[in-house]
């Protein structure tokens, strides 16, 4: 099978490799596509430092939908829901792996896939599971907080573009900080558009979902306020009297299965900004690298 990896600081490459062996508690997955997120460009660019360094080779990409190929033996017992040809889409976790998701093939934990519902196709299907899976943990960190006015920065984006929706409907007051031409998309969220934080114009925030990890958000909250960062590795450093935390995403089939019924039913936005095979995989990382990117990237297999 064909595969996408990074060796060397900058690049990736597209190499031939043996398909992966499938171990007792995981499925291997028949990919037929997976998506080009921005910790791929971290690891690409190896802004894990340290962390990547003990393979030579990693893989990437984090999301997938496909089929079913193979299904260990006590996933079969664990999930008979899965069996060869199944539709499913997970989240392939890992900064330092040998393969990801963007692969011929993948290997997952059989708790981490999901069933894709008829009505979503495989493209739109791979945008959705790392980042609304993150959006949805992201906004259970609230849960301590009682629901008053939320900032999310980088509304615009997978991450903070779903968390709107699922903070507005935990009962938050949600502001959204994106550009203005992202209003229109903001405001089907159902969050009102902010373009900077002086647009907040001295309202101080119960709680501050700060996806774009924004120089100064965190001044945004009143004392005792609950900050939710993206970037667990890199906590936030602050002297203000809040809480501090941080989403880490927890791949979670079952879940994501509710998730991706609901983007099939229309409840929740699905964008792709863009596809292409595998053979243009640097083209792909090039228009996330450029910015200004609504949705995600999907590359077919
Ligand atoms: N911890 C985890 O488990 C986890 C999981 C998934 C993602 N993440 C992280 O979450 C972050 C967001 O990911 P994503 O996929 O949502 O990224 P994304 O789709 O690129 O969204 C980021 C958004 O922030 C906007 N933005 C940045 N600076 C801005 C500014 N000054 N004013 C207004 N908008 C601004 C960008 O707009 P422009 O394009 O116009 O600049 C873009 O719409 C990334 O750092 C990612 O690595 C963490």
């Amino acid at each position: 099978m064909r595969a996408v990896v990074t060796r060397t600081r900058g690049t990736l490459e597209v190499v031939e490799t043996a398909i992966p062996a499938v171990g007792p508690d995981e499925v291997l997955v028949r990919v037929t596509a997976a998506t080009i997120n921005p910790v791929d460009l971290a690891i690409v660019g190896h802004g894990f430092g340290e962390g990547l360094a003990h393979l030579a080779s990693t893989g990437l990409g984090w999301d997938l939908a496909g089929t079913v190929e193979e299904v260990g033996e006590q996933a079969a017992v664990r999930r008979p829901d899965l069996t060869p040809g199944t539709r499913v889409a997970a989240v392939h976790h890992g900064f330092d792996k040998p393969l990801g998701a963007l692969a011929g093939f993948a290997v997952v934990p059989a708790e981490a896939v999901a069933l894709v519902p008829d009505g979503l196709d495989d493209v739109p299907a791979a945008s959705l599971p790392l980042n609304v899976l993150t959006a949805a943990q992201a906004v259970d960190l609230l849960d301590g907080t009682t629901a008053g006015t939320l900032l999310v920065t980088g509304a615009a984006g997978a991450v903070g573009g779903w968390a709107l929706t699922f903070a507005r409907e935990r009962g938050w007051d949600v502001l959204g900080l994106a550009r203005e031409n992202d209003r229109e998309f903001v405001e089907a969220q159902g969050a009102r558009l902010v373009t900077g934080l002086d647009g907040l114009a001295g309202l101080e925030v119960d709680a501050v979902l700060d996806a774009a990890t924004l120089p100064g958000a965190v001044d945004a909250l009143r004392d005792g306020g609950t900050y939710v960062g993206v970037l667990p590795a890199f906590p936030l450093a602050t002297d203000r009297d809040v809480i501090v935390t941080a989403v880490g995403v927890q791949a979670d089939g079952e879940r994501l299965t509710g998730l991706l019924r609901r983007a099939a039913g229309g409840e929740l936005p699905v964008r792709v900004a863009a596809t292409y095979g595998l053979d243009d995989v640097e083209k792909a990382i090039d228009v996330l690298r450029r910015g200004g990117v609504r949705g995600r990237v999907v590359v077919t297999m």
